[in-house]
């Protein structure tokens, strides 16, 4: 079951149930993978989940729910809310969150047009607002919600500006949001550098720019994102990770 307070979960020893948005690729692939250890999921994906055998796998460790919200569907936000709720009918005590969903388009100066920056922003910052607006009412007390960022909130990329605006408008949320969701819920980002790098990027170029001369894993995501729920007196802050790229 799915049910109660947190204590009573604790004292019944039932896995914490987190959400992660975009939980189905790459990055949040390999959060789910490694949180299906001891956390029960709800991934999401702007598609419909058939044919993901890799889920099948992780059901047989853990309990798994997929849901399908897609930024780019005008009734997202009321999609989010009904699925929501239903979770929450169900017995769910959502005890974390993660808004992991993005996209990093290059979008260079002199070809930006009303439709490319509404299209970046809408899934890479109106996205990540809207599912913090559904999820917050849903979470536990004592729940984390941690959003991912870019360490372009430091250094924009210059073929990527529009992204780069995004996670700079991001990294200003997340600090609004820790005040209006405390003392229930903490807010923390990552101003994460180069873990899984675009096709056609060039990896040494980026391996160089860092101070540790090595692109990230995602098991350095995965840590964050414990250290981070495993930190009650942490939170409004970005925690940046990007081997030390902001200074050079
Ligand atoms: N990879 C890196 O090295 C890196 C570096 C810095 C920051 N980041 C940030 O970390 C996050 C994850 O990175 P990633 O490389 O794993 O990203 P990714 O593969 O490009 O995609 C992230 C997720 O976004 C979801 N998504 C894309 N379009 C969507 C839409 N219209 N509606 C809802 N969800 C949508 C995708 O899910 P579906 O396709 O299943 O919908 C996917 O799971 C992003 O926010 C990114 O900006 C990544």
């Amino acid at each position: 079951m799915w049910k109660n307070a947190r204590m009573d979960r604790m004292t019944r020893n039932e896995r914490p149930c987190w959400v992660l948005v975009g939980g189905r690729r790459r990055l949040g692939r390999a959060l789910a993978e490694d949180l299906a250890r001891d956390h029960d999921l709800v991934l999401t994906s702007s598609r419909p989940w058939e044919g993901e055998d890799w889920t099948m796998d992780l059901a047989k460790k853990t309990r798994i729910r997929t849901l399908h919200w897609d930024a780019e569907r005008p009734e997202v936000a009321s999609r989010m809310m009904a699925d929501l709720a239903a979770l929450d009918t169900a017995g769910a005590v959502i005890s974390g969150a993660v808004i992991v969903a993005g996209t990093f388009p290059e979008a260079h100066f002199g070809t930006w047009t009303p439709e490319v920056l509404e299209a970046t922003w809408r899934v890479n910052l109106a996205f990540p607002l809207l599912c913090a607006q559904a999820l917050a009412p849903r979470l536990a007390e004592g729940a984390c919600l941690q959003l991912l960022l870019d360490t372009s909130i430091h250094q924009p990329w210059l073929k990527r500006l529009p992204y780069s605006a995004a996670k700079g408008g991001l990294a200003s949320v997340v600090p609004g949001l820790a005040q209006l969701l405390a003392p229930r819920v903490r807010v923390v980002g990552h101003a994460l550098g180069a873990v899984l790098p675009a096709e056609g990027s060039d990896e040494a170029l980026l391996t160089e720019r860092t101070l540790l001369k090595r692109l990230g894993d995602p098991a350095d995501l995965c840590r964050a994102v414990r250290y981070v729920a495993d930190s009650p007196f942490l939170t409004g802050e970005i925690l940046t990770l990007d081997g030390g790229r902001r200074w050079i």
